[in-house]
């Protein structure tokens, strides 16, 4: 599968995931074998320092936003383009603690219909490598923030182990997009995550665009012998 061009990644993306809406977070459990919940954790922590209102972008089905308000009681405004995706996860907010300080917003990660300078805390899981132009993601972010603010990255990266990156390789290229496409029933959905995990930024190319856009005290952590990689830093 090759993948697919800026001009169609925006509607090639909003359909992948509003077919995989209602499998989405059982996939994301059992594919990760629940690690994906301490990857969030961590995430959310890096802005536990960080008042109302925080801005949570590809919010999906908003497991992150669950994370950051459980962590901390804080208004979080959770962005999606994907309007099934943040339904979803408003229904199933129920009796989350502090779930009812997570207020959606159906909008563009790349123009977001927010005022500058606004946010005191910015987090975006596994969405910058589904963003047409990371660049205008990253200025957007920026623009947001405001002085002092922080910006926590969580996104998946490419293990440099050499005895474990081509297991890696194989699971994600060989096992998930079979094990992603019976249980959501969109094997393309699982390909097009193993092909934008091997086409996307290395972690210094990502530090240095976020440089680029303007944050300081740039740095990363790889997780899990890096098969993801958190990012942070802050608007000066
Ligand atoms: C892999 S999901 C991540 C969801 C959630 N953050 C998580 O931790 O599981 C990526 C999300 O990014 C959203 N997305 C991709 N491009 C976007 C854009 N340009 N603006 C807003 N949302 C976008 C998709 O709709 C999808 O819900």
């Amino acid at each position: 599968m090759s993948l697919p061009s800026k001009a169609s990644k925006k509607a090639f993306v909003q359909e992948k995931f509003t077919s995989v809406t209602p499998r989405y977070d059982l996939l994301n459990t059992m594919l990760s074998l629940y690690i994906d919940h301490y990857w969030r954790f961590l995430t959310a922590s890096l802005l536990r320092g960080c008042d109302s209102p925080i801005l949570d972008i590809c919010a999906g089905t908003l497991p992150l936003s669950r994370e950051i308000v459980r962590q901390k009681k804080r208004t979080v405004v959770a962005l999606d383009f994907c309007f099934d995706m943040l339904e979803y996860g408003m229904k199933r907010l129920g009796q989350h603690k502090n779930g009812h300080c997570i207020l959606p917003v159906c909008g563009d990660g790349e123009a977001l219909p927010l005022p500058d300078e606004t946010f005191s805390g910015f987090s975006v899981a596994f969405g910058i490598r589904n963003l047409s132009n990371l660049t205008k993601g990253l200025d957007e972010m920026y623009r947001v923030l405001k002085p002092g603010g922080i910006a926590a990255i969580l996104e998946f990266s490419r293990p440099s182990n050499p005895v474990f990156a081509p297991v890696y390789r194989f699971y994600l290229h060989r096992i998930l997009p079979v094990l992603g496409g019976m249980i959501s029933g969109d094997k393309e959905a699982y390909r097009y995550l193993a092909e934008s995990i091997d086409g996307f930024y290395s972690q210094e190319e990502i530090c240095n665009m976020m440089r680029e856009a303007g944050f300081k005290d740039v740095s990363y952590r790889p997780l899990t012998m890096g098969i993801v990689t958190l990012y942070s830093g802050h608007r000066p």
